[in-house]
């Protein structure tokens, strides 16, 4: 087992603070299992109920009776099996020195969820689950977790075979069941085609007309299936950023396939040496730094952006908290420089600072608030945002 200290570390603080906390993330990244480690280390009574185990769910038939006499922490897992759940969780939330805390786990964002995750709405707190960060992997074998993604099982699979034949299936799986338990209707066919062609899109600016004219459907039928698979956690938007600086700026999201190990499958991409001759190398480079310095930051996603004008200049990433405004490029090379597209972003946006994520072995200044940060340096060289 790989340790996960870091978001062990978010749990015990969330739920020091709040009475329900939801842990979401892409089926098989780890929920159960970091919910299991949690609970060993947890002193205190606990109990633990999986919506997915028939004999469980017999057990909260009625949730009330159930859960009432329950003190410590109280894990509930694939909590979107049950929306009537929420209902019950926000009345034994709301008691005056409630006794439990309750750990929410489920595989879709609440959005997707039926109305009834609405009644927490304000008592809840959300912490989105990722699969292995370089901070968990260690920097040492980073090419690894870029080809293979961060799913556990993808990443330590004994050999590169088998770590393509189990994402093969997650993506088979997902699509044929996963989609279809969490209530979409979309046809498995339709996703995996649309799933597929937004790969070829990974690290682009949305155009839903393109996608629509392609499938002969509706901007808004393809804006939904986009928002689905986001909703699934395998797509990840970054929003657009505006700034009142008198440009006109882009005002549709960049899209990503949200694990590059999956991309990677999706665009038949087995080995590394495929990867490096393919057209889509530098757009997987890219989409893997932009989710490895979220993680390091441990910036939410509310908190991240692109930003691009109709001029020209651009920015890969931008992270907001407070007043700090953190920018980054994002290039495949071990020798970056200075563009002038950066100097804009600086200015323009009152940028703190600007790090190039570069392929090399070395971080370095480049100018005035600019920096050359390696990958593989990026534990050592950057630092979480403060809280
Ligand atoms: N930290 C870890 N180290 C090694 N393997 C892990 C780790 N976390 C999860 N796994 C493996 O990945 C698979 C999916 O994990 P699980 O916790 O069931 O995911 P989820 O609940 O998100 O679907 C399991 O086979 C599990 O053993
Ligand atoms: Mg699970």
């Amino acid at each position: 087992m790989l340790d996960r200290p870091r978001e062990l570390g978010a749990l015990r603080r969330l739920l020091s603070r709040h009475r329900v906390v939801g842990i979401i993330g892409a089926r098989q990244v780890g929920k159960t299992t970091l919910a299991r480690m949690f609970a060993a280390g947890y002193r205190g009574q606990k109990s633990y109920y999986d919506l997915e185990n028939p004999e469980d769910e017999a057990r909260l038939s009625d949730p009330m009776l159930a859960l009432k006499p329950r003190t410590g922490l109280v894990i509930i897992d694939e909590v979107q099996r049950h929306p009537g759940l929420f209902p019950v969780l926000r009345v034994l939330a709301d008691r005056p020195r409630s006794p439990a805390r309750f750990l929410l786990l489920g595989s879709a964002s609440p959005d997707l969820l039926k109305q009834e995750s609405e009644t927490l709405a304000g008592r809840i707190i959300y912490h989105g689950l990722g699969g292995f960060s370089i901070e968990e992997t260690g920097p040492d074998n980073y090419l690894q977790l870029w080809l293979r993604g961060g799913f556990p099982r993808s990443f330590v699979a004994r050999s590169l075979a088998d770590s393509n034949e189990w994402r093969r299936a997650f993506v088979r799986t997902f699509l044929e069941r996963d989609l279809h338990q969490l209530g979409v209707e979309v046809g498995s066919a339709t996703l995996r085609r649309f799933w597929t062609m937004l790969a070829h899109y990974h690290g682009q600016i949305w155009n839903a007309s393109a996608f629509a004219g392609s499938f002969g459907v509706a901007d808004t039928t393809v804006r939904r299936y986009l928002d689905l698979l986001t909703s699934a956690m395998v797509v990840r938007q970054l929003p657009p950023w505006h700034e009142n600086v008198g440009k006109r700026q882009v005002k549709s999201p960049k899209v990503f396939i949200a694990d590059s190990g999956l991309l990677h499958t999706l665009l038949n991409i087995p080995a590394q040496a495929d990867l490096e001759g393919h057209p889509k190398l530098g757009a997987s480079w890219e989409g893997f730094a932009v989710e490895q310095v979220t993680r390091r930051l441990g910036a939410r996603s509310d908190e991240c952006f692109h930003w691009a004008t109709h001029a020209g200049a651009e920015l890969d990433l931008l992270v907001v908290r407070g007043r700090h405004r953190l920018g980054f490029e994002i290039k495949r090379t071990s020798s970056p420089q200075v563009t002038r597209s950066m100097r804009i972003a600086l200015a323009d946006l009152h940028l703190s600072r600007l790090d190039v994520i570069h392929a090399g072995d070395e971080t370095f200044p480049l100018d005035r608030r600019i920096r050359a940060v390696a990958m593989s340096r990026l534990i050592d060289d950057l630092q979480p945002l403060p809280r």
